[in-house]
């Protein structure tokens, strides 16, 4: 039985992955499929929240009763961020976001041309969405919620992420190639900046998604 506890909440939640765009045809992306991020806006929703889902390139339908946000790059993701988190309890960082975009974009299609070397890709950073909102806190008691997507020394670089990044709770989860991205199921444990570590085994993404919301729940004013 669902508990309608995110009633009166206003959360958001970012799904999908960002695209950088090289030129018209081309763009430097990352392998989210958007699963865990709708799971996490659906489950929201049935738990009574007003959901805002800011989505980045999923291709996935509209979950009912959601208000849909598109994004393509991570610019327009901290645009859509930014305007949203002021009204919100609850901030999910779902999305993977790309942490560095090409430094310029060419109007026409990039050419190779016979017996020339093809240019290097000069690429700048990107800003930091969730480093920038966990220091804001545009709203008293708000919750801010980041994942951490690792392949290696999960656990390590997970507390080191938390630390740096400064959100109340990290869902950290381990991706590969066919690890996490676009399964329908996850393995994660939640480290909360009060020291506490919630480890979820491998399910649904919509499990992972509940336990999220249960850690929110308890933790909310
Ligand atoms: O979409 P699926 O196929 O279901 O896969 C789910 C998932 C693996 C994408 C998801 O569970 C996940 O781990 N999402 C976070 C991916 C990511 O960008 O991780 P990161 O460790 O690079 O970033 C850490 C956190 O900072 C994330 O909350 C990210 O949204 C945020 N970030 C990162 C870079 C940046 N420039 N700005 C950010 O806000």
């Amino acid at each position: 039985v669902t508990e309608p506890d995110l009633v009166g909440r206003h959360v958001v939640v970012t799904a999908g992955g960002t695209r950088e765009p090289l030129d018209p045809v081309r763009f430097l992306g990352n392998r989210s499929s958007g699963k865990q991020g709708y799971a996490l806006a659906r489950t929201a929703a049935a738990r009574g929240a007003r959901v805002t889902l800011i989505e980045g390139n999923t291709g996935l339908p509209d979950p009912a009763g959601v208000d849909v946000v598109r994004i393509g790059t991570a610019v327009q993701l901290r645009e859509a961020v930014l305007k949203a988190a002021p009204d919100a309890d609850v901030v999910v960082m779902a999305a993977a976001v790309a942490d560095f975009r090409p430094e310029t974009y060419a109007t026409g299609k990039i050419k190779k041309r016979d017996g020339q070397e093809p240019e290097p890709i000069v690429l700048v950073r990107n800003p930091d969405i969730l480093a920038e909102i966990s220091a804001d806190r545009s709203r008293p008691g708000q919750m801010i919620v980041g994942f951490a997507a690792e392949t290696d020394d999960v656990l390590a670089n997970g507390r080191a992420k938390l630390a740096r990044k400064g959100c109340d709770l990290l869902v950290v989860n381990e991706v590969g190639e066919r690890k996490t991205f676009g399964s329908e199921e996850n393995e994660a444990v939640v480290l909360g900046a009060d020291g506490s570590e919630t480890p979820v085994p491998y399910g649904p993404k919509e499990a992972l998604a509940e336990t999220v919301w249960d850690l929110v729940v308890s933790r909310l004013g």
